[in-house]
């Protein structure tokens, strides 16, 4: 416990005289000076001596341009609400490329690797359903955007066509290839006729080491391999480059950089089909409705946007005048 000072002790430092009563008022009025000029330096020291560089506010410039990313609508299965929304913001964009990102046939029924039993409304669906539902998508992006440039990447249900091929040929690769060019995806959307180019999954363009992928200027895009929760980052690491993909029905991102090639990042652009088809028996999907596309500009340098679509509305809409 502390020991309080006794009585006589606070007596003694009490000041004996006027005279050490004045020398003590001047001992406080000096240590206040010398405060007040200690804050002024402190306040001195904390103002801003730091200058932000200035910048120009970016204009839109003379060359650049938009390309979009017409993500997973699988075919019949297509959510009307999604997909109109998305095309509104197509029509407003105006972009000089669209990329079709696969998905837009669902091939399910015979073509399907694994049926859906037990549910009425699935038995519904027929390969000629998907098929106009598709052929539809494709008049009307065509109708919106007469001068895009088009491209169609096969996504895994197209390539059930394929597979399907070469099963009912027992595997002999002319039969298959005669299949294929009856019932395959070029010939029953006529992407010739419509002069759009259809990427393979099975070959290779435009010197990519990797089937099922073009490049879009300083960027890759695909139909995507990578399932789940950390899909980006997977897409990311595999092609070490700014890359983007559908597949997963998700709106996600992922970013890195490395000492050769700076920033790169991973964009998966969502999907405008059913929120909860019925082989998913129930349980909820975490999937995002929406799509992507990039303003890029002479250089090729570009930004890229995801933007969702949730119950049927756009989130660009109220800001859409801004990027047009
Ligand atoms: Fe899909």
């Amino acid at each position: 416990m502390k020991k309080r000072p006794s009585p006589t002790t606070v007596a003694k430092q009490q000041p004996q005289s006027s005279k050490e009563l004045k020398q003590l008022r001047a001992q406080l009025a000096a240590k206040e000076k010398q405060i007040t000029h200690l804050e002024t330096c402190l306040e001195q020291s904390r103002n801003a001596t730091f200058r932000f560089k200035k910048q120009r506010p970016g204009r839109r410039g003379k060359g650049d341009y938009v390309r979009f990313f017409l993500p997973d609508t699988h075919g019949c299965f297509v959510d009307q609400a999604a997909l109109s929304a998305c095309l509104h913001d197509l029509e407003a964009l105006q972009p000089r490329q669209v990329f079709m990102m696969g998905d837009h046939l669902d091939c399910g029924g015979f073509l399907a690797q694994h049926h859906t039993l037990g549910f009425v409304a699935q038995a519904d669906y027929t390969f000629e359903d998907d098929i106009v539902a598709a052929n539809t998508l494709l008049d009307e992006v065509q109708k919106r955007c007469p001068k895009a440039e088009i491209v169609y990447l096969e996504g895994n249900h197209e390539e059930r066509i394929e597979k399907f091929c070469v099963t009912s040929a027992l595997r002999n690769k002319v039969d298959a290839e005669l299949l294929r060019r009856s019932i395959g995806t070029e010939s029953v959307l006529n992407l010739e006729k419509r002069g759009i180019r259809y990427i393979r999954k099975a070959l290779t363009y435009d010197g990519c080491r990797v089937q099922g992928t073009v490049r879009a200027g300083k960027c890759f895009v695909t139909h995507g391999t990578s399932h789940g929760k950390n899909a980006a980052n997977a897409m990311l690491s595999r092609f070490g480059a700014c890359v983007v993909f559908g597949h997963v029905h998700k709106l996600m991102s992922a970013t890195d950089r490395n000492v050769k090639d700076g920033e790169f990042a991973a964009w998966s652009v969502g999907h405008l089909s059913k929120q909860q088809p019925l082989w998913r028996h129930g349980h909820p999907t975490d999937w995002s409705q929406g799509y992507g596309f990039q303003v890029v500009t002479k250089q090729e340098d570009f930004l890229h946007i995801n933007v969702p679509i949730i119950d049927g509305r756009s989130y660009l809409a109220p800001h859409g005048d801004a990027l047009t």
